[in-house]
């Protein structure tokens, strides 16, 4: 790694100057960092909120143990980062007058959805993709359905400089149709009858925060890099989405009640590893901070 990647990864600016209002305790070397002395159930002042957006950016995923977050203190936490906007398509178990609550629900006894446990980053198929989303566990059982999620600034860096100026300035179709598909092959899912036309990012994004590059295709989102034949595309995709989950680029989040973790959308990929127990019960709700158009 450069000195200069070195430094925008937070490793040394970390050290460089403390934090005062919070602890953090980084999870691994791709990315991930637990924050501590903050209860979100209660209003944040402006100097923690600070810190707390600091440490986002540094890490990419901020982890929040022992909260018990009603839908309003949740969406108020989302708000530290962008506007709360919701699923443009899931209209599935949601929480009466909350509609910006996702409720991700697997019941004891009910099949893996399997919505999830695909490599993606969320909503890329919009305009504006979400800048991050909030996941707040309320049921789980501990070491199942662990989430992982893959640093994509790193992704881009482990590059070769020659595929780097390749894969620069070419263009990538996103579109919804995967996620009609699986939400409408589950019976007791509010059938998605109508998806947006399809939309245009780069494969290479730039951080509107960070100023950082970053990989952007993910598999069930991107139909195909529109610069080149079919089978160039197919490959080039293929040998992508390998690079880009590489183990040494992912942490893998361990769920515990109560646990609040807010991720960058705009530099991540994740993943829900789908190990779980036939019984188990397991109640995420997830909210999403509106993103930027990709550049
Ligand atoms: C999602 C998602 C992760 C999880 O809501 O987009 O990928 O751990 N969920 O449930
Ligand atoms: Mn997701």
């Amino acid at each position: 790694m450069s000195h200069a990647a070195q430094e925008a990864s937070g490793t040394e600016s970390a050290e460089a100057a403390p934090y005062s209002r919070i602890t953090v305790r980084r999870m691994c070397g791709a990315l991930g960092a637990e924050l501590g002395g903050v209860d979100l159930s209660k209003p944040v002042d402006d100097a923690t909120v600070a810190e707390i957006r600091r440490a986002f950016l540094e890490n990419y995923v901020i982890v929040f143990r022992d909260q018990d977050l009603a839908p309003d203190r949740l969406i108020a936490f989302t708000e530290m980062f962008g506007p709360v906007e919701q699923h443009p398509y899931y209209r599935t178990g949601q929480i009466e007058g909350f509609p910006e609550v996702l409720v991700l629900e697997h019941k004891a006894g009910q099949f893996f959805n399997g919505k999830n446990d695909v490599w993606h980053s969320d909503i890329t198929f919009g305009e504006k993709p979400p800048l991050g989303s909030v996941l707040h566990c309320r049921a789980c059982w501990e070491g199942f359905a662990d989430t992982m999620f893959a640093n994509q600034y790193m992704a881009y860096e482990r590059l070769s400089e020659p595929m780097k100026r390749f894969l620069d300035g070419l263009t990538a179709e996103h579109s919804a149709a995967y996620v009609q598909r699986k939400n409408n092959a589950r019976a007791n899912n509010k059938p998605i009858t109508e998806i947006a036309p399809p939309v245009f990012h780069p494969v290479i994004r730039t951080h509107p925060e960070t100023g950082r590059k970053s990989l952007y295709v993910n598999m069930p989102s991107v139909a195909r890099i529109c610069e080149l034949e079919e089978e160039e595309s197919k490959s080039v995709l293929a040998f992508l989405y390998e690079h880009a989950v590489q183990p040494a680029l992912v942490y893998r989040h361990r769920w515990r009640v109560g646990d609040v973790v807010m991720f960058d959308n705009r530099c991540l990929m994740h993943y829900v590893v789908p190990d779980h127990p036939h019984d188990m019960h397991r109640l995420m709700h997830r909210t999403t901070a509106a993103g930027d158009k990709p550049y």
